[in-house]
């Protein structure tokens, strides 16, 4: 079976992590995004994905080769203009054709979904599309369903105004997708799933919901992405909560951590810190004495003060942050770039790659 994975997206709720990267290469716990969703696709037994991509293509190729560490192949269709979730799909045509039927999933999703539930009754209902869902308290900013009792999907409504909302079961961008789907979608121009392919399709064919209730993340947003990562480190039973001298990071000093977290390797951390819950350090970071880290993901080779408290925040890979700083409540740092010690930093601050923040 194959799979889609829409990865081109620009990630605009996570700049500045995001100008540099695309947000399916930000880490998650011991893992990427991008790694982890196709892990799982893996797992289930898909051996061939295509990833429609985009924004820095190159960077997602340098991570992923042509798949082989995660036992899978993988296929690039690359655009040369974004052409919104359902124009790649039509454009990577040529991997789908043939097949039957096909797996899409938004590339920006955390989830322990079971795929072949959703393959099986999407068999069962001879559905044209079947849509996993998911229920939430506040559908507004996603895409809401209209169904029946019979799981028939009568009508799609993107991101509905506040209060107009059919339901709260809201589309969780996993969808099965019979072959004749692509004949529905316009070649060579942008066109929306959600606006355009899903209420053709409710017209025209049998859409069919699977409600999905597990774990599910969209990590778009600098909070829900913490969330992500949290759940990630929590699933992997890292880390290690008892004081101890941590020769491997710290050189014998003491600094306290609290489960999970995870420390890259070559990362110093200094006396009397503590660390965790929910941190993911990368490689080769180096963190003064007395510094408080938590709900926090620090990239590869960042420098952080003495004394600095860091909460619910992202610093980019390379940033250095100078003594007594304090960053939380989303002020995020981007790659390279220098908070010096002083500075007052605004609350909900983006500081851009290679800023000096003074
Ligand atoms: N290849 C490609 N090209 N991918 C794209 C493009 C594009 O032009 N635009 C967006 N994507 C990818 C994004 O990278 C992301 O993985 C996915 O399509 C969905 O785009 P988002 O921008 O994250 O949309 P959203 O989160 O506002 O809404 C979507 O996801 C919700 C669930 O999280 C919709 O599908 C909603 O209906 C849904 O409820
Ligand atoms: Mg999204």
């Amino acid at each position: 079976m194959i799979a889609v994975i829409l990865v081109g997206g620009f990630g605009t709720r996570l700049r500045p992590l995001t100008c540099t990267r695309p947000k399916q290469l930000l880490p998650l716990g011991n893992t990427t995004l991008i790694e982890y969703m196709i892990g799982r696709l893996a797992e289930q037994g898909f051996r061939e994905i295509v990833l429609a991509i985009g924004y820095q293509p190159d960077a997602l190729k340098e991570v992923l080769g042509e798949g082989e560490k995660l036992g899978v192949t993988i296929h690039y269709s690359l655009e040369d203009e974004p052409l919104g979730t359902a124009g790649p799909i039509r454009q990577a045509e040529n991997y789908l054709r043939g097949s039957g039927r096909f797996l899409v999933l938004n590339g920006d999703i955390v989830s322990d979904m079971n795929y072949q539930q959703i393959l099986d009754q999407h068999r069962s209902n001879q559905a044209t599309a079947s849509i996993a869902l998911y229920r939430v308290c506040d559908p507004s900013r996603y895409g809401v369903v209209d169904i029946t009792s019979e799981g028939q999907i009568l009508a799609f409504i993107e991101k509905p105004s506040a209060g107009t909302a059919p339901s709260n079961l809201i589309n969780a961008g996993c969808y099965v997708l019979e072959e004749s789907v692509l004949d529905h979608i316009p070649l060579g121009r942008k066109v929306s799933i959600e606006r355009e392919t899903f209420p053709l399709l409710c017209e025209k064919g049998r859409v069919h919901g699977w409600e999905h209730k597990g774990l599910w993340i969209d990590t778009g947003t600098p909070a829900s992405y913490l969330e992500a990562n949290r759940e990630i480190l929590a699933a992997s039973q890292v880390g290690s909560s008892i004081t101890r001298p941590m020769k491997e990071y710290s050189e014998g000093k003491y600094v306290q951590c609290y489960r999970p977290y995870i420390i890259g390797r070559h990362t110093k951390i200094g006396d009397y810190c503590e660390i965790g819950p929910n941190v993911t350090l990368g490689r080769n970071v180096s963190i003064g004495a007395n510094t408080r880290i938590r709900d926090a993901v620090i990239l590869n080779d960042a420098e952080i003060g003495e004394g600095v408290v860091l909460k619910d925040t992202i610093i980019g890979q390379g940033a250095i942050i100078g003594n007594k700083i304090r960053l939380e409540k989303f002020q995020l740092v981007g790659d390279r770039a220098t908070v010096y010690p002083g500075a007052i930093v605004p609350p909900g601050a983006r500081i851009n790659p290679d800023e000096d923040f003074r």
